[in-house]
């Protein structure tokens, strides 16, 4: 839905060199295009043809110029890659990183919280037709770099020479892995357990599994993932090795790192064999190699553990603030029953508990629900209960456990809440919904079914989470209107 919507900012058509008479261009036909605004998801996009046909453009920012490859057609719009830049628009800056996940790198950081911020009001007032409520200022990330805990890496191997590379999928190209160096996105000992981990894999004469190769998961080709996470603040890592299920000498692999990251740094290794056909790294079998099960981290007051199943805001240090936000937008007093939906390994309940009379969570993923028990009481908060259960058949049976909830936390997967489990939501009828969205267009939706259902919202504010990206995080209140 994202793509299809473009922003206010956008534009009057731009003319194109020789505007061609057919409506549409082919697949696989290069372009040359100005691009006129951002859509929804980060892409360029620009007009072709007399009848402005909408082509949504990658690596293409506002002013630019490019030549572009089609690479999805459908009847009013068409999806390119960039190819080349012709010529630079008026904010184009040089990149950084060599990373296929910064597309925004190129503009530099305060337009990109503007542009943050006018996409966010742009999805509330468009889609979701929503007026009246206070719009606040972004706040934007504390580091623009280095900011991710935990970084999913592919494994591949080079065309030419068939060395083991392990890095990123390219931009468009889901067959090859771009080999990275120095992640910009990770900090530098993450940088180093991928790096050690990679030599181990070479000096072992492991492959990388691909399943459009016929020896598909046979002999050594066993490399599927690594997944590093960080406890930033524990200053702790977690190494999880991602294979088909095959012999791997998982125990000298974490011999090796344990040695040259020093165990005082590395919290776990663990080894996940996968007979999964996609690529995933959730899933499989996974055993505890060395150290701990899960990583440890603080957030705030907060002693956790994370499983490596579940949830973790991946910025570390906003996640701080986004909990901050919600704290405050939630104004508890003390006495208010708090429901935490899709509440991952509990962290915003545990947050708000303090300042509440009890606070109930709900999560699908056992190992978060487990995680999130065991920081309770951990952390010796006494009036937090977790329940593992999907949100649309659970939550009308919590209401009926625990009684009606006078604020409710909600902080979904990108896709939103489906109108089903919104009408839950209204059927157990809080005075206040707190909103946490990382997808302002499923938000809008959402929430412009419950103003109908009788709430207001109040205001709506963006917290930067992940700098160098389109992606938009923010935090909405509604409150009921008195009866
Ligand atoms: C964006 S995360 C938020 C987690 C948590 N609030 C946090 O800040 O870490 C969304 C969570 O929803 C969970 N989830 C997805 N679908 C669900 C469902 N149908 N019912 C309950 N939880 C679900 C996911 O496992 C994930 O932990």
């Amino acid at each position: 839905m994202q793509d299809e919507l473009l922003t206010t900012a956008a534009p009057t058509p731009s003319r194109q060199e020789e505007p061609p008479s057919r409506t549409r261009p082919e697949r696989g036909e290069e372009l040359e295009l100005t691009i006129d605004s951002l859509a929804f998801g980060g892409e360029g996009v620009a007009r072709w043809g007399e009848g402005g046909y909408v082509v949504f453009v990658a690596g293409a920012i506002p002013g630019d110029h490019v030549r572009a490859v089609v690479h999805k057609r459908k009847r009013s719009y068409a999806h390119a890659r960039t190819v080349e830049v012709l010529a630079a628009g008026p904010e184009r800056i040089d990149p950084l990183a060599q990373h296929p996940g910064v597309p925004w790198q190129v503009l530099p950081y305060e337009r990109q919280v503007e542009i943050k911020q006018d996409q966010l009001a742009e999805a509330l007032r468009r889609i979701g037709g929503l007026e009246g409520f206070l719009l606040e200022e972004t706040i934007p990330a504390r580091e623009r770099w280095r900011y991710r805990n935990k970084l999913e890496y592919s494994f591949g191997e080079d065309p030419k020479t068939g060395e083991l590379l392990c890095g990123f999928h390219a931009s468009g190209g889901w067959k090859r892995v771009e080999p990275i160096t120095d992640c910009l996105l990770a900090s530098e000992r993450g940088n180093l357990a991928r790096e050690l981990t990679l030599q181990w894999c070479r000096g072992q004469r492991l492959g990388a599994w691909d399943r459009h190769r016929e020896n598909v998961g046979t002999g050594t080709a066993l490399l599927r993932n690594l997944v590093v996470r960080e406890g930033r603040n524990a200053g702790l890592l977690q190494i999880r090795l991602v294979t088909t299920p095959g012999e791997v000498d998982v125990d000298s692999l974490a011999s090796v790192l344990a040695a040259e990251l020093g165990a005082e740094h590395l919290s776990g290794v663990l080894w996940t064999r996968s007979t999964a056909l996609a690529e995933t790294t959730a899933g499989g079998e996974t055993d505890l190699v060395w150290g701990e099960e899960a990583l440890p981290e603080r957030l705030g007051e907060l002693d956790l553990r994370i499983s490596a199943e579940a949830f973790f805001q991946t910025n570390t240090e906003m996640a701080q603030e986004l909990y901050g936000l919600a704290s405050s937008y939630a104004a508890l007093q003390g006495w208010e029953r708090v429901f935490d939906l899709y509440c991952g390994t509990g962290t915003i309940a545990l947050t708000l508990a303090p300042r509440a009379g009890e606070v109930w969570g709900i999560e699908l993923v056992e190992q978060a629900v487990a995680d999130a028990i065991a920081a309770a009481k951990r952390n010796e908060i006494t009036n937090a209960s977790f329940f593992a259960g999907d949100t649309r058949l659970a939550l009308p049976e919590l209401v009926e456990r625990a009684g009606r909830p006078d604020v409710v936390v909600v902080d979904p997967p990108r896709a939103g809440l489906s109108q089903k489990v919104v009408r839950r939501i209204i059927d157990a009828a809080p005075k206040r919904i707190v909103y946490v969205s990382c997808n302002p267009t499923t938000l809008a939706p959402n929430a412009a079914q419950l103003v109908e259902a009788g709430w207001r919202l109040i205001k709506v504010r963006g917290v930067d989470m992940f700098p160098q990206t389109p992606h938009i995080e923010c935090v909405a209140l509604l409150e009921r209107r008195k009866h």
